[in-house]
């Protein structure tokens, strides 16, 4: 047996020695603390009802966006507007005004669906894909936020 090998066999010896045997299944993580959720990943807890704020179309200030490129938040309440259907879309008498794309928007005026929603702006065509406004615009409530957005704007 050569030297190096003789110093490592030893060395294995002494570190198996003075590791506890379970210290392998110490490090597993328990049920309760996988996730953001404080219950166990087996729990199906029931959604905590979340009132969504805002007031009426007009009154409120507009919310930072979380993140570049993000759809910005639904600053009003939407009470009576939801679910949004093939027949029924109030979001779109509101915002659906490529006119106001031009002008100057002032508080209380409904903020112009952009550019990237149309297929013909000119004409106020609404691409049918940006059709369902909720899938990506959502309502704000106000609750404890798990995961802090950093966000700053760009200067
Ligand atoms: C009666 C007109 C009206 C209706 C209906 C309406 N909105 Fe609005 N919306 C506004 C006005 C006015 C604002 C400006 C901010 C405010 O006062 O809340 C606004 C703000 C927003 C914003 C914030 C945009 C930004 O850049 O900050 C989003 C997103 C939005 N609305 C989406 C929706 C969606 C989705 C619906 C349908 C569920 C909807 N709105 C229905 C008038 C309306
Ligand atoms: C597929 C996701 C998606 C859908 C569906 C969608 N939007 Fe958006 N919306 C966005 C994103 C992303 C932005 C950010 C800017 C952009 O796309 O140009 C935005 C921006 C906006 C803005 C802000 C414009 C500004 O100048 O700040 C308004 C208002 C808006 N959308 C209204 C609507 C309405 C009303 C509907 C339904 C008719 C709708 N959106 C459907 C993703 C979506």
């Amino acid at each position: 047996m050569s030297k190096p090998v003789g110093k490592f066999l030893l060395l294995s010896a002494v570190l198996a020695l003075s590791l506890p045997a379970n210290a392998v299944q110490d490090q597993s993580i328990p049920d309760d603390d996988l996730g953001l959720s404080k219950t166990s990943v087996y729990d199906v807890p029931d959604p905590i009802i979340v009132n969504y704020g805002g007031g009426d179309p007009g009154t409120n200030k507009r919310a930072e966006k979380s993140y570049h490129t993000a759809p910005p938040m639904i600053t009003h309440s939407i009470v009576d507007m939801v679910p949004i259907r093939q027949d029924f879309n109030l979001c779109k008498d509101c915002h659906v005004q490529p006119d106001l794309l031009k002008e100057k928007i002032t508080v209380g005026m409904p903020i112009p669906a952009p550019v990237s929603h149309y297929t013909n702006v000119k004409k106020g065509e609404l691409y049918m894909g940006r059709w369902n406004c909720t899938q990506c615009h959502a309502p704000q409530a106000n609750v404890n936020v798990l995961v802090q957005s950093t966000f700053k704007k760009a200067k």
